[in-house]
């Protein structure tokens, strides 16, 4: 275990394991609307990258892959819900079933305007895959088709997320220890 981390929420096996459960349902809940065009997975970056790349390989359908990257103006940890993107899909989502991979759901604020920004684009469906859920009282209110785990509202890194850009390549989730962010 890595010198900052105070205690292990999830480990690589354990992670590897749910991964695939989300994956089998995904392919289990589209195999018959997918078709030859199959879905369109949409990650943000940076941390929900990971995430994608383990989860669109536990889906036995056709999956393409997008990216975006936004800004979220707020005091830096948490989001404020006013967003701008700074990299858009390339993706014409129109008529396509579309997964949000997400790494973790916290205030909701992100994925709130996500799904508004890209439910106007005429998607035939659109769906979240939350890897991580946190326990807090103020969360909006986001249908998460598929959850990976439900968190403490703790400060957690590893498995994309991160402090500082730190810590995103840890192969588990862990709590960061309170004197390397204090
Ligand atoms: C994190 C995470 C989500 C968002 C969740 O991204 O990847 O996108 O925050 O928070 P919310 O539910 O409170 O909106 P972050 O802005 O830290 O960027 P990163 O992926 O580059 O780490």
């Amino acid at each position: 275990m890595h010198e900052d981390i105070a205690q292990v929420l999830f480990t690589e096996d354990e992670i590897a394991k749910r991964v695939d459960e989300i994956g089998a349902a995904i392919t289990g809940d589209y195999a018959e609307v997918a078709g030859n065009r199959g879905l369109v997975m949409i990650s943000v970056l940076r941390g929900a990258a990971i995430f994608m790349a383990d989860l669109a390989r536990a889906v036995r359908l056709p999956v393409e892959m997008d990216y975006m990257a936004i800004s979220s103006y707020g005091d830096g940890s948490k989001s404020s819900g006013v967003v701008r993107v700074l990299k858009d899909i390339s993706t014409d989502i129109a008529g396509r079933h579309v997964i949000i991979a997400e790494d973790i759901l916290d205030t909701g604020l992100t994925l709130k305007y996500l799904l508004r920004y890209l439910a106007s684009r005429n998607p035939a469906s659109l769906e979240v895959a939350t890897f991580l859920r946190k326990r807090t009282s103020d969360q909006a209110e986001i249908a998460c088709k598929y959850i990976g785990f439900e968190c403490p509202d703790e400060f957690i890194v590893g498995y994309g997320l991160d402090y500082a850009e730190r810590y995103r390549n840890l192969p588990y989730v862990g709590v960061l220890k309170a004197d390397v962010y204090r």
